[in-house]
């Protein structure tokens, strides 16, 4: 039986422990450090994601046999590699890449490399730093706007910038390998702007078999047609229309697979979740970037398009067998739709109590910000709940989240009411 340690807090780790808790294969699942609505699913613990040594007391001391890393930033700080070289700790599998794999979330340049020498279909590019800044400028200049600079580092969903004139690009480039953001803007990619609409793509691989996880696309912005500020996401759909069998098909075989065997030939240890985020361009895929974990909020629909167990899925990673294990998916709709705290993206305040929660009927609300204060779930972030919903369509999944979603109510909440009504 597994006793799962699910590392993370938000959204994206409600909807992962919500669907690990329903396998038989469970006795306790632990997340941390979790939020209010985790503690539903399981015991949250007081640990922080990236406390590695935290995390090995509580390994040890609870008996914990597998370990699932929901965000990015334990993985590229290497906790994949900290349990490897620890005797006490080795024989614990930890779902997620090891150290240099997460380098394919953690380096633009370094992912931009990698397809190029597989031969994965993606945007034109080349990589600048501060020596080579006027080379950089004159790169800019023979390209066609809009222009695409990307940080090469992580810069918490903000170091991606796309640009309308030369002047603002080659001024942008400037700031950013001046400092603009850290370390992190040492190197930038300028990158070809590609047109179209994207799709996240997710597989979850052992190293040398995958299987492929229901596909989910995600709405960025904050305003209603997709207007207005950037945002960590402000719902998903799944399916998604244009990703059907013919697409999908040129995905696995231009993308997922050359990735997976990319992965082996360079010896990168690779035992977790890809997503892929992509592009479609007149019915071919690019790849826009990868990431090393799920996508938050893909992750509130895509587990409940999971028919599954998911458990018997990590178990498979864990031990090399996902050969023999198949995944079945759910032919609902799924629809999820994020309420927010008013001002958003910009500053909000939090503390707010949020109330309505258990009159939800037929939908599945994730937490992303909440927290407990004095036994009265509260507001502690800008995505605040995920209302989550099937649907025979995905007009009747949406309608169903709007429904629910009237039902919880905090001072300030926001949310789009047109998810998925562009597809
Ligand atoms: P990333 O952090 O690489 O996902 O970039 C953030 C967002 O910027 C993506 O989700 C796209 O909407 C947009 N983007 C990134 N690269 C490109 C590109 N080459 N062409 C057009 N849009 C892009
Ligand atoms: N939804 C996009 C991401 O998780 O990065």
């Amino acid at each position: 039986m597994k006793r799962i340690l699910l590392l993370g807090s938000g959204g994206r780790e409600h909807a992962l422990a919500w669907k690990i808790a329903q396998s038989p294969k469970v006795e306790k699942l632990f997340i941390a450090p979790g939020n209010a609505g985790t503690s539903k699913v399981g015991e949250n613990v007081a640990v922080k994601a990236d406390d590695f040594d935290a995390i090995k007391e509580f390994v040890i001391a609870n008996n914990v046999n597998m370990v699932v890393v929901g965000p990015e930033d334990p993985l590229v700080k290497g906790i994949y590699d900290y349990f490897k070289a620890d005797t006490a700790l080795r024989d614990v599998p930890v779902i997620g890449p090891s150290k240099e794999g997460a380098v394919l979330e953690g380096s633009k340049d370094f992912a931009k490399g990698f397809m190029m020498r597989h031969g994965i279909p993606t945007a034109a590019y080349e990589t600048f730093t501060g020596e080579t800044l006027e080379e950089g400028k004159r790169f800019l200049s023979t390209l066609r706007p809009p222009y695409v600079l990307k940080a090469d580092g992580l810069c918490a969903g903000k170091g991606v910038l796309i640009l309308n004139t030369l002047e603002e690009a080659q001024r942008e480039l400037e700031e950013m390998l001046g400092g603009m953001f850290g370390g992190a803007s040492s190197r930038v990619v300028i990158e070809e702007y590609l047109s179209g609409i994207e799709c996240s793509v997710f597989a979850l691989t052992d190293g040398k078999d995958y299987v492929i996880l229901p596909e989910a696309k995600d709405y960025k912005r904050i305003g209603e047609g997709d207007t207005g500020l950037n945002t960590g996401g402000m719902g998903s759909v799944s399916p998604v229309p244009f990703a059907d069998k013919e697409w999908m098909r040129k995905v696995e075989d231009r993308i997922i697979r050359p990735t997976i065997d990319g992965l082996r030939q360079e010896n990168i240890t690779y035992k977790g979740f890809v997503f892929f985020g992509l592009i479609n361009i007149d019915g071919d895929p690019k790849v826009i970037e990868y990431n090393v974990r799920m996508g938050d909020p893909e992750t509130e629909t895509v587990m409940l398009r999971i028919k599954s167990d998911l458990v018997d899925l990590l178990e498979g990673v864990a031990t090399e067998t996902l050969a023999q294990r198949k995944i079945e998916f759910d032919p609902r709709a799924a629809v999820c739709v994020m309420l927010v705290s008013g001002g958003y993206p910009g500053s909000y305040e939090k503390g707010f109590a949020i109330s309505g929660i258990d009159d939800v009927e037929g939908s599945i609300v994730f937490h992303a910000g909440t927290a407990l204060k004095d036994g009265e779930v509260v507001t502690a972030g800008g995505r605040v709940i995920a209302v989550s919903s099937y649907g025979e369509s995905k007009a009747e999944a949406l309608a169903k989240s709007m429904n629910e979603a009237q039902k919880i109510d905090f001072k300030g909440k926001y949310f789009r009411r047109d998810i998925g009504q562009d597809l």
